[in-house]
């Protein structure tokens, strides 16, 4: 292999990665723990021994900049013991609050913006030359793409890093960054700057050389992955078949050999078509499970965050899932309090659960983000209300999953088993087409294998499977 790159592996430096967040978040650490293992680095998980430790950060709700700063606080107090520890604040907290946090907490060295991934080794490299706080922050704010359109993928493995050295079954694959929808209560929009789509040449290329890692189930991933190429298609006249460039992209990701699942997320409902569902009729690899976050049950209030669906919109897409094949699978995220909501609105939102029958659902409490829409409306709900709300929907959910779970029991299904139990011997876990959780006694090996299960026992939290 002569041109594998020379690297001793003495006098290694250990990178400490803390990820909070969304899966965008969870993809872009294992790509700058993959750039940093390229240049010296492994990886540790003790904290008081790193040489780097890595904040990738979330600012979706309230507190995200007290929790970071909380976890700067308690990191200052470990340095002492460890003085040559670095720290690295990445993430959406990062590009919101930008320089400003560095006036929070002077124990930044790195201040590193979701759209400047990449520049990690080089900024490394700068603090270490000249030992001040270096950044780089910074997102697309307009509609549209500031340079040519690739036409080769990028060869430069510095650019497109994708081990980890921990060969995991399921990885993630960004296909998009960045939204343009502008919901009223989100933050995503002003972290991530406006949606830009990759090539997918370069996205194919990604999941290929990810299965060669080891990989069997492949996510993309995207604020919005049903309007994927609607920005290529506009600035490069992208050609795309009459379904459109997600479903281009799909067909083409789907057959790659060695991959036995594909998954995508998230599905914002405005974008999701007839055809993509319809896909799920073609291809027996693509997962029966799709999250597919509603908001609220009620149209008025769908109109207030600019969600851009109606409820029988929303209606309409979960049939055309549910005709391609009435067990898929769906979960989804609501908010509960938004401004204005009334108590009859939300009654509204726990009869949408109680009729899709969710797998599982994410439900928040509306938090106000500074600089949304949102954020000035008048009619604040108050937080016991909020509460009070957020507990009834969840109770709802909780006898609603209990229930589908049980309904598994005596059912045979597919599995594909991520991992082996770190606890109890012979035990492995996997999932089944369907997204749920299934634990599986087994005396051969799983882990990245697709195996026939029948259901024995269920809980609210997962399934148990004996091997056929
Ligand atoms: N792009 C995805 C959502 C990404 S944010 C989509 O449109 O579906 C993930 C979830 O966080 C949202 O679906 C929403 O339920 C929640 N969320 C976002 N902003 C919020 C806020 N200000 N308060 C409470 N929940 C919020
Ligand atoms: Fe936020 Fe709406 Fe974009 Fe989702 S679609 S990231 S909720 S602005
Ligand atoms: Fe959070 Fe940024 Fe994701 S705000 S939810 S990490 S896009």
């Amino acid at each position: 292999m002569q041109n594998e790159p020379m690297i001793s592996t003495e006098n290694k430096k250990k990178v400490f990665v803390e990820t909070w967040g969304c899966q965008m978040n969870v993809a872009d650490s294992e790509t700058m723990l993959s750039m940093l293992l390229a240049h010296n680095y492994e990886a540790t998980d003790k904290v008081e021994q790193a040489d780097l430790v890595l904040l990738n950060t979330c600012h979706i709700r309230e507190k995200a900049t007290h929790k970071v700063l909380s976890r700067l606080g308690a990191l200052r107090q470990i340095a002492e013991l460890n003085p040559k520890m670095k720290i690295a604040v990445a993430g959406c907290v990062a590009q919101a609050e930008g320089e400003k946090l560095l006036e929070k907490a002077s124990n930044i060295d790195i201040l590193l913006g979701p759209g400047k991934i990449q520049e990690l080794p080089y900024l490394l490299l700068q603090h270490e030359t000249n030992a001040k706080t270096v950044s780089a922050l910074g997102c697309k704010k307009d509609r549209g793409h500031d340079h040519e359109m690739p036409q080769e993928v990028n060869a430069n493995p510095l650019v497109k890093p994708t081990t980890t050295g921990k060969h995991e079954i399921t990885r993630y694959v960004n296909i998009a960054q960045g939204c343009d929808n502008f919901c009223t209560f989100c933050v995503v929009p002003f972290t991530r700057g406006r949606e830009v789509s990759r090539p997918s040449a370069e996205i194919v290329a990604e999941t290929r050389s990810l299965i060669a890692d080891g990989a069997r189930e492949i996510t993309l991933l995207g604020q919005n992955v049903n309007s994927y190429g609607h920005d290529l298609v506009r600035d490069f006249k992208l050609p795309h078949s009459d379904r459109g460039p997600f479903v281009d992209l799909l067909e083409e990701i789907v057959n790659l050999p060695g991959l036995d699942r594909l998954r995508f997320t998230t599905s914002n409902p405005h974008d999701f078509t007839q055809p993509i569902a319809e896909l799920f009729r073609r291809y027996p690899k693509l997962g029966r499970y799709i999250h597919l976050p509603v908001q609220s049950g009620n149209d008025e209030v769908l109109e207030r965050m600019k969600r851009k669906v109606t409820v029988a919109e929303y209606w309409e897409r979960v049939r055309w899932l549910r005709d391609v094949d009435p067990e898929m699978a769906l979960s989804t995220d609501l908010i509960v309090g938004f401004p204005g909501e009334t108590a009859e609105q939300f009654e509204d939102t726990l009869k949408l659960v109680e009729a899709v029958r969710y797998s599982f659902i994410f439900a928040f409490k509306y938090s106000p983000r500074k600089g949304t829409a949102a954020a000035r409306f008048r009619e604040q709900v108050g937080d016991a209300e909020q509460a009070r709300r957020l507990a009834a929907l969840n109770e709802l959910q909780d006898r609603i999953t209990l229930e589908l779970n049980l309904g598994e029991i005596g059912r045979t299904r597919e599995v594909l088993s991520h991992y082996k139990s770190r606890k109890e011997p012979d035990v492995y876990y996997a999932r089944t087409e369907q997204y749920r959780l299934i634990r599986i006694a087994s005396k051969y090996d799983l882990v990245g294998k697709v195996a026939q299960v029948e259901i024995i026992d269920a809980n609210k939290t997962a399934l148990v499977g004996r091997l056929i």
